[in-house]
Formats: structure tokens, C-alpha cells, sequence
């Protein structure tokens, strides 16, 4: 594997300059402006990421996700992810973007969906190292400053998995995430943080280890056991937005502060106050604050009654009272750091799968 020059472009300067970074993972119809914002006053992460311009040959930006650039007052920088795979659509798409204040571009090569990786975009691509190397090398020559990749480990296996990290050094990517599962692992396995480690031996930028970054300890134990540069986090995030200053009280030695129901319920007043439009009707924002409870409720008890309630709520005053009921009866109770075992967020896509290895997955 040859190694050229380390990156170009310094990374942008992080909340604690001796500590390992954090980002808030990108996820569609959820790491939106207001959820940013919320993000944002809970403790920032050092660099966030938008959900995923769609590129193909009739698309324009998505305007609701350029408003997460435009009118972002967080202070954060934010890189701008694509997911597509015709090449001048996805060069086109970037001189569009370098209009809009963006710390830098990232690739998509890992979305898990089935209706994206049959178009061989995302996830998909990671069957096709040769087209990777050479939409690497166009991305590469169009973007001037940060080029970010974020990768899953391979489509069915690991096979391609070293190859594709030479290329993240042949083109000089700046950052790579890598989210330690397969394709065909969803979100069911465990994360092969082993391969995290290879990645952060073999490439020249800085690696942030993605994949059930759940706690502040759980940070510090990836970062031990990955040589990682640091920490990109999605899910967790959603159940606890104050997991990035947690991470920097502990990996300044400090106690991490917890968090106790009553934090918790005003964090999902702020979320609907923040989400809430005049034009959204009462049912899709009851709809959209179920997506965000739906993780929160793994942390509020054992088990799973706030879950089980919230998901019956049909109005925006039930799901309030449920809420009410569950967070504000003891309201110094503490919200767990961890997600309760067994209490799912998602369970048709996030149930554990019995021994699950990437060789059983590729076989
Ligand atoms: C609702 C949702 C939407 C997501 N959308 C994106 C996306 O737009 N781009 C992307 O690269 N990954 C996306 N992901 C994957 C996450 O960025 C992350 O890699 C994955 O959730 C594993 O990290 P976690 O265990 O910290 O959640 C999404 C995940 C979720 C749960």
C-alpha cells in the first residue's frame, strides 16, 4: 500500500484542541437545522455532517438540507455528505455546494437501504472498488479543501476492505468515518471495531470510529481499542444530546455529569418547539417526535413502558401527557447512560441477531 503526503488541509480546530474529536453522525430526516440546533445547546459536537444530498442527473440541492448550512448560527462546522455515482452529477453537485459556507464534501459508501445500494450508490458502491478509485480521484480534483469519506466495512464481507483504504491514500481524503459493520449487517450485529483499528493503522487521515458509540465510557473504550482519532456518533446522540460534552468532561478526567428525567423532559419540549412548524400537520409532527422518542424512551426504564405508551399516542397533548406521566412522576430519577437491555428503538431494523459475525453474513 503506497503512502503519499498526509492531508492537504488542516481539519477545522475542535472544541478542545487536545482531545479526540467528536461528529455528530449524518441521518436522514433527523440531523436536519433544528435538530443541529438542539444539538448544539446541549454540547456540540466538533463537527456535524448534513444527511445526504441525493445526486443524480436531475437533482438540485434539497432545500431543507441547505438551510442546515445557510442558517446554521451553531457556531460548528458542518461537511455536506453526497450519495450518488455518475460522476459529472456528483462534480456538478459539488461546485453547487462550495457556494454554501461547508467545512468540506463527504462521500457516502455505506447507506445499508436497499432501494439506494441497488442503484450502486451508498452502501453499493462498496462492491465496486474500480469505480470508488476513480470517483475518488474526480472528487478529489473538484473539491478544493476537506474531502471526508464515510464507509461501512464492505457490502457482504470485508474483502475490499484494505483495498479501498489504499485508495482513501492514493486520493488523500482528509477524514475517514467508518462505521464498523457490513452492508448486509444493518444495524443487527455487533460492530467490528478490530477493523476500525485496521483502518486508523493503515491510512494517513484521521479515523473517527462510528457504531454504537453509546456512552461517554463506551467513547473512551473505542478510542482505546481503535487507535482512533475519535468518535462519530448518531443514535446515541438522538437518545442523549449531551453525550459530546459528557465525552469531553471524561476524556478531560472530569466526573460526567448525569442527566435526570426532569433534563429529559425539557429536552423534548426544545425538540418540539425547535421541529415545530405552523405549515406541519398535527399528526406528522406527533409522527417525527416519535422517531426522536423512539430512542429516547431506551434509557427512561427498564422496561419499555414510556415506549410502549409513547408509540400509542395519536395526539400532540397525549404524547405530552405520556411523557408527563413517565418523566415528571420522579423527576430526579436518572436517565440511564446506557440504553436499557432489550429495549429496541427500532425493532424491525435494530434486533440483535444471534452470533451475528461478518463471516456468517458473507457466507
Ligand atoms: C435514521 C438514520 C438515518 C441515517 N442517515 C444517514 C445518512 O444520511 N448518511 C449516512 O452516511 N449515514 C446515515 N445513517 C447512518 C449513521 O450515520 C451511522 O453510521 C449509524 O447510525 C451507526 O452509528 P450509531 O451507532 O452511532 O447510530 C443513518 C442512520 C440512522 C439511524
Amino acid at each position: 500500500m503506497s503512502n503519499p503526503p498526509a492531508a492537504r488541509s488542516p481539519l477545522p480546530a475542535r472544541i478542545q484542541p487536545s482531545q479526540a474529536l467528536t461528529a455528530l453522525a449524518p441521518m436522514q430526516d433527523v440531523t436536519d437545522l433544528p435538530f443541529m440546533r438542539v444539538a448544539a445547546h446541549y454540547g456540540a459536537p466538533d463537527y456535524f455532517f448534513t444527511e445526504f444530498f441525493r445526486v443524480h442527473s436531475q437533482s438540485r440541492p434539497e432545500k431543507h438540507i441547505l438551510r442546515s448550512l445557510s442558517e446554521n448560527k451553531t457556531g460548528r462546522p458542518i461537511f455536506a455528505q453526497l450519495i450518488g455515482e455518475h460522476i459529472p452529477d456528483m462534480v456538478r453537485t459539488v461546485k453547487a455546494l462550495l457556494a454554501y459556507p461547508i467545512a468540506g464534501i463527504d462521500l457516502n459508501l455505506g447507506c445499508p437501504a436497499p432501494k439506494i445500494y441497488k442503484k450502486n450508490v451508498g452502501g453499493g458502491l462498496l462492491r465496486d472498488p474500480d469505480k470508488i478509485d476513480a470517483l475518488l480521484g474526480a472528487l478529489r480534483d473538484a473539491v478544493p479543501h476537506l474531502f471526508t469519506v464515510k464507509m461501512r466495512l464492505g457490502f457482504a464481507s470485508t474483502d475490499n476492505f484494505e483495498r479501498i483504504l489504499g485508495l482513501i491514500n492514493k486520493h488523500q481524503i482528509d477524514l475517514l468515518s467508518v462505521h464498523g459493520r457490513s452492508v448486509k449487517e444493518g444495524y443487527r450485529s455487533d460492530v467490528h471495531y478490530d477493523f476500525i483499528g485496521l483502518a486508523a493503522r493503515v491510512v494517513n487521515c484521521p479515523v473517527l470510529a462510528n457504531g454504537n458509540v453509546s456512552s461517554a465510557e463506551k467513547a473512551s473504550a473505542v478510542l482505546a481499542e481503535t487507535g482512533a482519532a475519535g468518535v462519530m456518533i448518531g443514535r446515541h446522540a438522538i437518545r442523549n444530546p449531551w453525550i459530546f460534552s459528557q465525552i469531553r468532561e471524561r476524556l478531560a478526567g472530569q466526573s460526567v455529569s448525569a442527566i435526570t428525567l426532569a433534563q429529559v423532559r425539557e429536552y423534548i419540549d426544545r425538540l418540539y418547539r425547535e421541529t415545530h412548524s405552523p405549515e406541519v400537520p398535527e399528526f406528522a409532527q406527533v409522527a417525527k417526535m416519535k422517531k426522536y422518542l423512539n430512542f429516547v424512551g431506551q434509557s427512561v426504564d427498564e422496561a419499555g413502558a414510556f415506549l410502549h405508551d409513547m408509540r400509542r399516542a395519536l395526539t400532540a397533548a397525549e404524547l405530552f401527557a405520556v411523557c408527563d406521566r413517565h418523566l415528571l412522576t420522579e423527576p430526579s430519577r436518572l436517565f440511564s447512560a446506557e440504553p436499557y437491555p432489550g429495549v429496541i428503538a427500532r425493532p424491525n431494523c435494530e434486533t440483535p441477531l444471534q452470533s451475528c459475525s461478518l463471516d456468517t453474513v458473507s457466507a
